[in-house]
Formats: C-alpha cells, structure tokens, sequence
C-alpha cells in the first residue's frame, strides 16, 4: 500500500479550536508591532525594578513616570498613556499575584462579541453570555471562572464599584480600550484596587483585538506559579552558552577522534537550541527546590537532547537532498554521505550516553531511556511516511501533509519536555498533557517552517528536494487554470530545478489565498497548543509552557477575538474532517 493512501486514510485530528487571527493594526498610539511592544515593556520593567514607585498612584505622576521612561529610551510621546497603563500593571503585578483568583474580577468590554450575531441579554451587570461559540469571551470567562473569578462582560464603572464595594472582590484584571481605561482610572486609583489592565489595540468599539497571550498570563498570574518570575530570555542565552566546544567537552568529555570531532562541530554550528530549552523549562517548572542552582546533570539532559535532534537533521539532509542548513553547507555535502551517517548514529548513541551519565536514580533513567527510544521511533515513522510518500511522488492534500508534520516534528519537543519532567522526577500526571502541547507546537512549528522555505527558496533545490509542504499543498489546492498546472507540475516533480520559477509559486501562493490560510492554520493549532494546558493542575509548568509559546512563535502575536472572522473565511475544515 503507498503511504499517499495510508496517510489519506488516517484519522485526522482532534477538532481544532476557534479562535482566530486578524491582522489588524493597532492605534496610532500603540506601538505597532509584537516586538516594539514588548520592548517598551522590557523598558518599563526596567524601570519599576530599579525605581520602584509605589502604587496607588494618581494618573498625574504616572505619567511623569511613564514620561520619564520615554524619554530615557527614546520612545515616541504617542506613547504616554499605553506606557502608564503598563507601568500601573507592573506596580500592581506582584499585590495582584498574591490574591486568590477568588477574590478576583475579570472585566471584559462587550466590544468583543459579534455585533450582530450575539444572542446575549444585559442586565444590570452587562452581558450575559450565552456561550454560542461565536466569539471568545465565552473562552476568557471559562477559564477565569474555572480559576474562581468572578467575570463581568460590562462597561462603565458604576457596575465594578458596587462590586468592590461588596468587598468581595480584592483585585481586577481588566480589558479594554485606552480611552475607557483613562475614564475608569481615577475611580479604580481612589478605591486603591489593585488592577492591571491588557489594552485592546483598537478602540472603535468593533472587531477589536487584543494580545492573547498577555491576557493569558495575566489572567493566571499568582504567586502559587513559582516561575512567573524565571526570566525566560536569561534561561535562552544560558542554554545556548551549554553548545560551545568548551561547555560541550565539560559535559561530553575530550573529542576523541574524526568522527566525534565532525559530531562537536555540528553541535556547535547553529540552531536555535529550543529543544534543550524546552527540557530546561519543564525541569524548572516541575523542580521541587526552586531558586537553587541548575543540577549539573541537567547540562547532560539537555546535551542529549540536542544531540538527539541534530543527529536527525543530519540523516533528515542526507535523505531530502538538502545542501544547505543554517546558510552553510550541509553535512553529508562537507564530507560525504557515509560520513555524515556515521556521524549521525554517533550523536544518537551520544544522547543516550548522556541520559546514562546524568546522575539520575536508575529508575528515571529507565524512564528517560523509554521517552527517547519512543520519540525516536515516532520520529522515523513520521520520517518514514514522508520518505515513502517521496518514492511514489504525488500531490498531497493539506491534511494528509499535515499528518506527515504531526509525526515527524512533534516527537522531538515532546521528547525535550518530558526528559526535563522525568530528570525533576515529575513525569507522571503531566505525560498526556505534554504530549497534547507538543503535538500542537509541533504541527504550528512545522507550518511556519514550510512556511520560511517558500519565502526563501528552499522547498526545492535539487530534483529529489521537494517534500510534503503544506503551504505548497493548499496553492496546489486552491488555485485554478494554468496556476493549477503549475502546481500540479511541481508536486509531480514535472518542473525542472534549472528554469524554476520561485516567485511564480509565491505569487500563486499569496493569490488563491493559500498564504493566509496557512497562517490561519499556524493559529489554529498554537491555540490548540494553549488550550492543551486547560487540564493542567500545575500552575508552574502551564504559566512557562504558555510563556515559552509566546517565544517560539513572537513575531505572530496579535489576534482577533471573534469566531465570525473564521466563519467568513471558511476555517472550519479542520472540524469538518473530523466529523466527516
Ligand atoms: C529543524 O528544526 C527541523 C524542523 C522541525 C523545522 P529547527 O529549525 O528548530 O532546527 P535548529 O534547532 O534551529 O537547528
Ligand atoms: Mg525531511
């Protein structure tokens, strides 16, 4: 049987959830992007770690502090009341984490439902959501509720200061728009309730959008979640100091020989160590004694795991016929097929070497041994298809590439994240939610990869190079005439590398759509990532593993809130197959 029909007949995924992105640019006095944002809050960190100013504060001499933050950095004045609103939260953060989320509000405007659609009332306190599935409030007020909030769809401030005054609530975590945050401000100030706000990035009162993942860890934000303070940028650089030839051979030991030396070499080459990031971060979530020092058979685990991984971009080049990785040749190109082999099986026997050498009790390491040998072979199975795919060439719908991605990429972060787990000694009660995570991350990890390859040309650089690609597989899907042709040409290998039009393939991409559905896809499955944690009682490994997706993925942050977005784009496939 050819692996096109078995993956075609496989069971797709569990239905995906709503929410959705919408690219929508924020107000002119918001900073544009994901990234110039979280600057501006790194800055305003800064400054409340080092001047320390005490809330409650009057609006007035907030913003001579946020005035004064703009200016030491350089920022726009435009940015005066977004900076204070975020100063405000960073003074109250640590007052809002030791509240119990019980004695908590969460507010959200009823801007965010689907206008026209939304089958709630109002009384007196607001909305009161029905839970139709047309737009996320329903999932913010869940999850709030599920924590022991108390959550109010409502404007206007009448309705949260008889609620403060019950006295039942200690603290609220707001949403909403600059202008109403402004409004409400002096009342919240002169009640001295602790509050931090997520702004929306739009305030015309429609279709607004919000960064999710900072209402997130908002909303989760307490001091039960030990890590909330673990600076994951710090934790990054400290792992990829661990890939130097000199930190490697305190681990490793001495190179010994060609082969080992080839091995080093490729270890320190490149890659963005998430991998043995991931271990790290599971290990710290999970850890019993936080704020010691990282155990030094850590170092080990997370050696491991890279070597893991880089031994299977080795034989996964050797089998794609790649010829460059990191903009440098690839290995197998450098010395050979039989080297680059032989270098590869040396990395593998390398992280299970590691795994023994890690100082943990027999037992954990029998359990490391299990999670590696398991991801090893879902990875070769994952591997396996695709290569059988690739000896009987043919298109591939979307589904079936993305079921191909489901197996070969998600192994390695699962593998990564429970060898950190079992090295804390933890792995049991979070295994399944793990590998919920990494299936997800995997898959969205995956789509942004093909997603890079046809931005940059590498999807097909010799004959035997192009592979299962899922951008590649809905251009093919979605175009029409001679765009259709082309695609099919390129899938059936008709097309010769040598007059091959890169930018015809992208202008089909981007034309029939596929370019956005492939982005919609990538949050589809980020949003499954997140929602995986749901089950989590581990209030320290769900805050990290929902900050460490906010990471791997920073450059797509901002989404939109409503479900009719996706009902007008016609997203719902995912579903649909699954009912199907
Ligand atoms: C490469 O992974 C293989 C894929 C799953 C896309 P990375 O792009 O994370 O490789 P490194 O870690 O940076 O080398
Ligand atoms: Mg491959």
């Amino acid at each position: 049987m050819s692996t096109a029909t078995s993956i075609s007949n496989t069971k797709l995924p569990a239905p995906i959830p709503a929410t959705q992105t919408r690219f929508r640019a924020p107000k002119k006095n918001i900073p544009q992007t994901k990234r110039e944002r979280d600057e501006l809050l790194a800055h305003i960190r800064e400054y409340n770690a080092r001047v320390a100013p005490v809330a409650p504060m009057p609006l007035d001499e907030l913003e001579v502090h946020a005035r004064k933050i703009l200016e030491d950095t350089d920022t726009p004045d435009l940015y005066l009341h977004y900076t204070a609103v975020l100063l405000n939260n960073e003074m109250w953060s640590e007052t809002l984490a030791s509240i119990p989320y019980e004695r908590r509000l969460l507010l959200m405007p009823k801007c965010l439902r689907v206008e026209d659609k939304c089958p709630a009332p109002f009384d007196e306190f607001g909305l009161l959501c029905k839970q139709c599935g047309l737009c996320t409030i329903e999932d913010f007020q869940k999850e709030a509720e599920r924590l022991g909030y108390a959550v109010l769809v409502a404007e206007g401030s009448a309705v949260v200061m008889s609620l403060i005054q019950t006295g039942k609530i200690e603290a609220i975590v707001g949403i909403s728009c600059l202008p109403v945050l402004e409004r409400t401000f002096p009342y919240v100030e002169a009640a001295a309730i602790p509050s931090v706000a997520v702004p929306l990035l739009q305030d015309d009162c429609i279709n607004t959008t919000v960064d999710i993942d900072w209402v997130w860890d908002i909303i989760h934000l307490t001091s039960e979640d030990n890590t909330r303070r673990l600076n994951l940028n710090e934790l990054q650089s400290d792992v990829r100091d661990w890939f130097t030839h000199e930190a490697l051979e305190e681990v490793m030991g001495k190179a010994d020989g060609v082969a080992e030396e080839i091995a080093r070499d490729w270890l320190v080459g490149g890659g963005k160590r998430w991998r043995p990031f991931l271990s790290v971060a599971a290990f710290e979530a999970l850890r019993e004694d936080r704020g010691q020092e990282l155990p030094a058979g850590l170092r080990h685990i997370a050696v491991a795991v890279e070597c893991f991984h880089k031994a299977s971009l080795i034989h996964d080049d050797i089998q794609d016929g790649d010829a460059l990785r990191y903009g440098n040749p690839t290995l197998h190109e450098k010395h050979g097929v039989a080297v680059a082999i032989n270098v590869g099986d040396l990395l593998i026997g390398e992280g299970y070497r590691l795994l023994a050498e890690s100082g943990a009790d027999d037992t954990l390491k029998a359990e490391m041994v299990q999670v590696a040998g398991q991801g090893q072979r879902q990875l070769c199975r994952g591997q396996g298809d695709e290569l059988n795919w690739s000896l009987n060439p043919g298109p591939l719908n979307h589904k079936q590439v993305l079921e191909i991605h489901r197996y070969k990429t998600s192994p390695a972060f699962e593998v990564a994240l429970k060898l950190g787990a079992a090295y804390a000694d933890r792995l049991s009660g979070v295994g399944e939610v793990i590998e919920n995570y990494s299936e997800n991350l995997g898959i969205a990890y995956q789509i942004r990869d093909d997603m890079d390859d046809v931005s940059d040309d590498s999807f097909v650089g010799s004959e035997e190079s192009f592979r299962p690609n899922v951008l590649l597989a809905l251009a093919r899907e979605k175009s029409n005439g001679d765009d259709k042709d082309v695609m099919n040409a390129l899938w059936n290998g008709e097309l010769a590398p040598e007059s091959f039009d890169y930018s015809k393939i992208r202008d089909i991409a981007h034309l029939s759509g596929a370019d956005e559905r492939c982005l919609t896809l990538l949050e589809m499955y980020k949003e499954a990532a997140v929602r995986s944690l749901v089950d989590l009682d581990n209030e320290n490994l769900k805050g990290l593993l929902r900050r460490v997706l906010g990471k791997i993925f920073n450059e797509l942050e901002i989404k939109g809130w409503c479900r009719e977005y996706e009902v007008k784009h016609g997203v719902r496939e995912a579903e649909d197959a699954v009912t199907a």
